[in-house]
């Protein structure tokens, strides 16, 4: 099993990143919204979608919305939300064959660089590509891989207790990944996980969609949609728009 089939799919991912929640969601759908101003009747697909915390924002505003995750757990709280104009499918990103279909694709909260074979995103890119109308837009939201280079230590130990669980996190990264083993220690049991995520400047994803008619029309930093800043920003946010 890869480490993100695994991960993902564990309660103990929910419980680490329970800071990640649907107050940070809204923020941010809402200010995309604001940036885009989608026609009313747009489709948009969360590519990555998690339990759905962005795609039940969006829903929520009128909009039809599939949600695609791999993890099944995930999958099983957003299923919870579903109704006509809001649908949840279980499908590796790699696999997806829609053409033409969605006004508007998300790929929120570092849901990307998970493959050992860096082909496998530019893959990712094609479908999304597909899978979008002209004049659609990509929102891809992940981490700011060249403050990760420039500023972090190469060594990161975080130990922290939530839920009555403990988490002891180590961080490491080279010039191509960041890892993370994350130790956990839940009544008397020990369960270890792994993440390995590529490290993917600005100039890599712009790399992933050459040769596509597809152009970058921003780039932010925050949810708050402040301007990206290569040293400074946590978040690398870019808005693709395909063209007509
Ligand atoms: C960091 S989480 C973010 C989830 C969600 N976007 C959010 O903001 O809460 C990354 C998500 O990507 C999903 N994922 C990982 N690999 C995937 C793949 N190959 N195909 C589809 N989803 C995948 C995971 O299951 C997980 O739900």
């Amino acid at each position: 099993m890869k480490w993100f089939e695994n991960w993902f799919d564990s309660k103990y991912y929910h419980i680490l990143y329970q800071n990640r929640d649907n107050q940070e969601a809204n923020l941010f759908i809402k200010n995309i919204l604001t940036v885009l101003e989608p026609q009313q009747d747009s489709q948009f697909l969360d590519l990555g979608c998690g339990s759905g915390r962005h795609s039940i924002q969006i829903n929520k505003k009128g909009f039809h919305v599939d949600g695609v995750d791999l993890s099944k757990k995930s999958l099983e709280k957003a299923i919870d939300y579903q109704n006509e104009k809001l649908k949840f499918y279980q499908e590796d990103m790699r696999n997806i064959n829609s053409i033409n279909k969605y006004d508007i694709v998300l790929n929120l909260f570092t849901s990307f660089g998970y493959f050992d074979n860096d082909k496998d995103h530019e893959l990712v890119f094609q479908k999304i590509f597909k899978a979008l109308k002209n004049n659609g837009y990509f929102i891809i939201d992940f981490f700011n891989a060249k403050k990760i280079l420039k500023t972090h230590p190469k060594h990161i130990f975080e130990k922290k207790i939530l839920n009555n669980i403990l988490f002891e996190i180590e961080k490491n990264h080279d010039s191509q990944f960041i890892y993370k083993k994350i130790k956990i220690t839940d009544g008397g049991k020990t369960y270890v996980y792994h993440e390995k995520v590529r490290l993917i400047t600005k100039q890599k994803f712009l790399n992933y969609f050459k040769n596509l008619k597809i152009n970058l029309k921003s780039t932010y930093g925050d949810y708050h949609l402040n301007k990206y800043n290569s040293t400074s920003s946590d978040r690398l946010i870019l808005i693709f728009q395909k063209n007509a």
